[in-house]
């Protein structure tokens, strides 16, 4: 994978659980667990992981968690290009739709995803966010799904 800034970068799937752990505590994710987590992707420049994304799957149910970019690589595409590897990884699992706890939800709409609520599904909830002191602070997380 080429950037127009002759910077190389290759996605691929990873085991590195402490070192996405790292990189989405620098990018002001809350920490959490891998249970459940079903793939992991990695983007590397050299041996540095400069994004990641996960897919988690709980019955039938299939979401994004750790989703991150290193912030100066950010507005390259780069997410956009970790969440469509995600949503190829679920269909081939024969996901018909995947969810998202989003921090960002903007960033999730401008992929196709769009809120939802949180009665709706069997998607994710807020109980966690509602205990973290980031919540409608610097946090205003929403539950988006896009249909696969
Ligand atoms: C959210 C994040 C992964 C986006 O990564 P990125 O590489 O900058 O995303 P992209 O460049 O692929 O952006 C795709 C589109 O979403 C838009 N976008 C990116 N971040 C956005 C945000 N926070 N809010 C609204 N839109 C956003 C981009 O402008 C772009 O739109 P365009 O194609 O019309 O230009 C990155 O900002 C990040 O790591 N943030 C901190 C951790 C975080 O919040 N993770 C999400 C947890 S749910």
């Amino acid at each position: 994978m080429q950037q127009r800034n002759g910077l190389n970068l290759e996605l691929r799937r990873t085991q590195d659980f402490e070192g996405i752990r790292r990189l989405a505590l620098e990018s002001g994710l809350e920490d959490g667990s891998f249970a459940s987590i079903v793939a992991a992707l990695g983007l590397y420049s050299g041996k540095d992981l400069v994004g990641c994304a996960a897919l988690k799957q709980t019955d039938r149910s299939f979401s994004v968690e750790w989703l991150a970019v290193s912030e100066p690589l950010r507005k390259r595409g780069l997410g956009g290009r970790l969440i469509a590897e995600i949503e190829l990884e679920a269909r081939l699992r024969g996901a018909d739709r995947l969810w998202a706890l989003a921090r960002a939800p903007g960033f999730f709409q401008r992929l196709g995803f769009r809120l939802a609520g949180e009665s709706e599904g069997s998607g994710p909830t807020l109980d966690n966010c509602m205990k973290c002191p980031q919540y409608m602070r610097s946090c205003r997380p929403a539950i988006v799904v896009k249909a696969l």
